[in-house]
């Protein structure tokens, strides 16, 4: 098997996950849109614009937003996290998305542990994120990481969308 390795992402990775990203959502049969855009009932210009180099690299630039990328030695990106830092003590997991022919093969639990380990190193007490509570998949993928469910709201999105989620956070103790 090809050799995988999870990395922070620097600014010239920014751009080609943005060009991964717009190739991917391009196909609108596809996974990654139907499970993302449709479900969510995300317009199209939001998306172009969340996803554009120039908004990834604004809020890298920013200094609130770390990426992280799973790639091949060749560099192909198989997908991504991104931790967004709220405050000194509490970051949240905003994205994770492992792209659809490589799921299941350990690559999300492997960006997940690396964006855990660095905050750990940062001395973050909690990490929280947010699943629709429909979605089986994640949710069950964050159990198995040790987040633990604390509430259920309802997320509005800003294009009035309203779906129920289910928050988790991830806390450091002795154990981990
Ligand atoms: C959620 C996601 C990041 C998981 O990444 P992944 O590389 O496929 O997950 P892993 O192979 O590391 O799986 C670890 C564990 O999570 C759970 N899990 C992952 N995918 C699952 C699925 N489809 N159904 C049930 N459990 C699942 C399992 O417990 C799995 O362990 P196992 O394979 O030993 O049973 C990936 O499925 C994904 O990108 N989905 C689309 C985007 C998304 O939903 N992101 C999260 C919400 S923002």
């Amino acid at each position: 098997m090809e050799t995988i390795t999870v990395s922070r992402a620097a600014m010239k990775d920014i751009k080609a996950l943005s060009r991964k990203l717009e190739e991917l959502l391009e196909d609108k049969t596809g996974k990654l849109y139907q499970d993302n855009v449709v479900k969510f009932a995300i317009p199209d210009e939001y998306v172009k614009k969340a996803f554009s180099a120039e908004a990834l690299s604004k809020t890298v630039k920013s200094g609130k937003a770390i990426f992280y990328l799973a790639r091949t030695g060749r560099g192909k990106i198989l997908g991504f996290a991104q931790i967004i830092e709220q405050n000194p003590a509490y970051v949240e997991l905003d994205r994770i998305v492992v792209f659809p022919e490589h799921e299941r093969k350990g690559i999300g639990t492997r960006l997940l542990k690396r964006a855990v380990a660095d905050q750990k190193k940062k001395r973050i007490k909690t990490i929280v994120v947010k699943a629709g509570r429909g979605e089986k998949h994640a949710r069950a993928f964050y159990e198995k990481n040790g987040f633990k469910q604390v509430k259920e709201e309802t997320l509005e999105f800003p294009w009035g969308k309203k779906i129920p989620i289910v928050v988790y956070h991830f806390k450091f103790d002795a154990d981990n």
